[in-house]
């Protein structure tokens, strides 16, 4: 094989040939998206020499997913961030068909160390015969440059899914979660530990997905929260179940107590992460404040995304979120307190009360903006407290509301510009409304009273301003606080 640098350098020419004929109608103000080309799972999200490490699974010769790299960024503060060269990229044998996901921490001498898949397909070209997946290591001394290790975890005989390492360290072990398909078909997530980081012993079988359906769980994560432990995965294979696992693709997951060299001990049902269209593959990182915090990945492996056709780019990171555990063990997401800093030209609506069936235009042009809503709902009667997003001239809009009569907060694509369609909304009862909604030039993330639920999707306006309404429906609103912050650009250097 040619060497990294080598295959590093073609792929920063990859990135470049798309770039020159990039369309930037839905490419994002505040959300990570590699310069052109495809991307997918965040990857080795870190803190190093003072900055936030992001790394994403990334193609950067189409806008289609294939072999992969890990794309890079960093910021000093979560919320600026700086286009870093493309880490790694297929160059040994073990990792020959794809540098897949996977997770990094920092040694105690000083170095970012990485944990990922090295793939290939067994019989060299496509899945039909199945995967060979191994554990590789690689390190770094300024978190840019990476010294490939090799294979540190061979895949036990028989697994044909054996992927994701996500590595913490407890006391002064060093722990090792992957997704597997066991002989039997089922998905789990396997533990190893290690002292020295280049040693690991399998501990055990962790978690099972008591699913028979389910038959492999990517991207394993486990980590503490609160006095609890949360295992995140994405199970393949379940079936759609009302409004969960409607997706392709989901991720999910349950809580419970673990102690090192024991067994976990779940204590919850299996949950979804986000309830939306496009959420999938969220690995967490702890903050040098002792923040747990996640990213997800907006995209989709099995519908076309819209920008894929003509705009030489795909996929987006989510916001950063910060992680807490609620009485109920439910996991809260909130954006990133850091991100406040991109409000600007707040526009503040007061307290006011909409009419029965009336639109109020709150914004002729909200392409990338943050909407706080507060709703007294035992003073409102309508039956859906609605936003239409992204609306342009021809009426074309996205829909998120909350719905009275199903309880649930929803975004509804049904009028949506271009793209897929359908509706997906998240549960929610009680007597006031608190929204935050995050909408950049192609995608809505909404935040459901402190972060109780997210709903998160893709979507694609058609041509023209992007209005934002108020709107009700057979019935009035209560509305106790409502403003829009318009939000800046996250790149150091603003070339989107
Ligand atoms: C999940 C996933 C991982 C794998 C990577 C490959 O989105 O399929 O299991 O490591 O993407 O790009």
């Amino acid at each position: 094989m040619t060497t990294m640098k080598e295959q590093l350098e073609r792929a920063e020419q990859g990135v470049d040939t798309l770039l020159r004929t990039r369309r930037d109608r839905w490419y994002p103000t505040f959300h990570i998206a590699a310069k052109a080309g495809w991307i997918n799972d965040p990857n080795g999200l870190s803190y190093f020499h003072d900055r936030y490490q992001v790394f994403f699974q990334h193609h950067p010769f189409s806008t289609e997913w294939g072999p992969m790299h890990w794309g890079h960024v960093s910021s000093s503060d979560l919320v600026t961030w700086r286009r870093e060269p493309i880490a790694m990229a297929p160059s040994i044998e073990a990792d020959r068909d794809g540098v897949f996901s996977g997770s990094a921490v920092v040694s105690d001498d000083g170095k970012l160390v990485v944990y990922y898949t090295g793939h290939r397909w067994r019989n060299g070209v496509n899945e039909d015969d199945g995967n060979l997946q191994v554990q590789c290591m690689a390190v770094s001394d300024d978190g840019v440059n990476f010294h490939k290790l090799g294979t540190i975890v061979e895949c036990p005989d028989g697994l044909l899914h054996f992927r994701d390492p996500k590595v913490w360290r407890t006391g002064d072990t060093w722990y090792m979660v992957f997704g597997a398909c066991s002989a039997d078909k089922r998905g789990q997530v396997w533990l190893y530990t290690s002292q020295d980081m280049h040693t690991w012993a399998f501990d055990r079988v962790v978690y099972e997905d008591p699913d028979p359906d389910v038959f492999m769980l990517e991207c394993p994560d486990m980590f503490p929260l609160g006095d609890k432990w949360v295992i995140g995965y994405c199970p393949m294979g379940p079936r759609p179940q009302g409004y969960v696992g409607r997706n392709g693709h989901n991720a999910g997951y349950v809580v419970g107590s673990w102690q090192p060299g024991k067994e976990f001990h779940q204590e919850t049902d299996y949950r979804l992460c986000d309830w939306g269209h496009n959420y999938y593959a969220p690995q967490t990182m702890l903050a040098p404040d002792g923040r747990r915090l996640v990213f997800g990945w907006m995209g989709s492996f099995t519908l076309p995304v819209a920008t894929q056709a003509e705009d030489g780019w795909c996929g987006q990171l989510t916001v950063p979120r910060e992680l807490t555990l609620g009485e109920d063990l439910h996991v809260h997401a909130v954006p990133a307190r850091e991100l406040t800093a991109l409000r600007e030209d707040t526009v503040d609506f007061g307290s006011f009360e909409l009419g029965a069936n009336e639109d109020k235009l709150l914004l002729e042009d909200a392409e990338d903006v943050e909407i706080e809503l507060e709703v007294d709902l035992t003073r409102t009667t309508s039956e859906r407290v609605g936003l239409n997003v992204h609306k342009t001239p021809d009426g074309h809009h996205t829909f998120v509301c909350y719905d009275d009569l199903a309880h649930r907060v929803v975004i509804d694509r049904r009028d949506s510009g271009k793209g897929d369609r359908g509706y997906r909304g998240a549960p929610f009862t009680g007597d006031h409304l608190s929204l935050r909604v995050l909408v950049d030039r192609g995608s809505i993330e909404v935040f459901v009273n402190g972060g109780q639920e997210t709903v998160t999707s893709f979507s694609f306006p058609n041509e023209g301003a992007r209005a934002l309404e108020l709107t009700s429906e057979s019935g009035t609103i209560a509305v106790e606080s409502l403003r829009v912050h318009h939000l800046r650009t996250i790149w150091e250097t603003p070339d989107r």
